[in-house]
């Protein structure tokens, strides 16, 4: 099993949040337009979280259907078993992304957003995917490019600081480029690729980019390299330029549609 990523709860508060914003609830439902849902069928989603996404999938496949989400961290399982309790179509189950604990072929369509930055193995992450899709089934799978956020600062230099270290959170920092090949590798068809941009041009709770920069500034303090007095320094920039009408923020998330080969 990966170590994978344990967030602590400071960031898990800000993830929730953020995964509320109208940005990442968009988001979301381009996944599950992506997934073409029917009643009945059977759901993997793969590092679940904080399960707002097994949520909706649960209410697009109905009763008659039934949602596994899987996840390496206890308070992600925890989090998200709270948020479902009242859905009795849908189960948690820890487990890791690289070695699944499901059977082969079991699922009518597998989903995992945002998890494949943080597994060390790609290419093993993707043959478990195939492994446990059904043939003739549908996956989808997000990923973001942290390489590249198109971030507006007060100070570049400090910006370029804060973003470096943040990229020491996920070992994989532009899996959305290895993909199409992990995924061709896995023996799925990749039938389309998508890029879906988040962008504010404002800073306040109702943006992605706001619980970002709190779910950075949480992440980075104690590194090394970083003084608290830089992370507040950054986000008062933040601020500052929302209060002039000059803030922008604008990061990439790659969208994959895939199938896997009807036998
Ligand atoms: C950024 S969160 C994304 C959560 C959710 N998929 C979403 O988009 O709302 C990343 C999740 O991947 C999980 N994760 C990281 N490495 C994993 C692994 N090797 N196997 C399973 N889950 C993993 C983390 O515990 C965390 O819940």
């Amino acid at each position: 099993m990966s170590d994978g990523i344990v967030f602590s709860d400071e960031v898990n508060h800000a993830l929730k949040m953020a995964y509320q914003t109208p940005d990442i609830v968009a988001a979301r439902a381009e996944v599950i337009s992506g997934l073409v849902l029917q009643k009945g069928q059977r759901i993997l989603d793969i590092g679940s979280g904080p399960g707002l996404l097994v949520r909706d999938i649960a209410d697009s496949i109905g009763k008659s259907g039934s949602v596994l989400g899987v996840d390496l961290a206890d308070n992600m399982l925890e989090s998200a078993s709270t948020l479902c309790a009242d859905l009795s179509n849908v189960s948690f189950e820890k487990g890791d992304a690289m070695s699944l604990p499901c059977q082969d072929n079991s699922f009518d369509a597998v989903v995992s957003t945002q998890v494949y930055e943080y597994v060390p193995d790609l290419n093993a992450a993707l043959v478990e995917f195939a492994r446990v899709l059904k043939p003739g089934g549908r996956g989808v799978i997000v990923d973001t490019d942290w390489a590249f956020p198109y971030w507006n600062a007060v100070d570049f230099d400090v910006r370029d600081l804060i973003v470096d270290a943040w990229k020491a959170h996920c070992p994989q920092e532009s899996v959305p480029l290895r993909l199409a090949g992990a995924i061709k590798a896995s023996g799925l068809a990749l039938n389309q690729t998508k890029v879906v941009p988040i962008t504010n041009t404002s800073y306040d709770e109702t943006n992605f980019s706001y619980w970002l920069s709190k779910i950075i500034g949480a992440f980075i303090t104690g590194q090394p390299n970083i003084n608290e007095s830089d992370i507040k320094d950054w986000l008062k920039g933040l601020e500052t330029l929302h209060n002039k009408g000059e803030y922008l923020f604008c990061i990439n998330r790659y969208l994959f549609e895939i199938s896997k080969p009807a036998c």
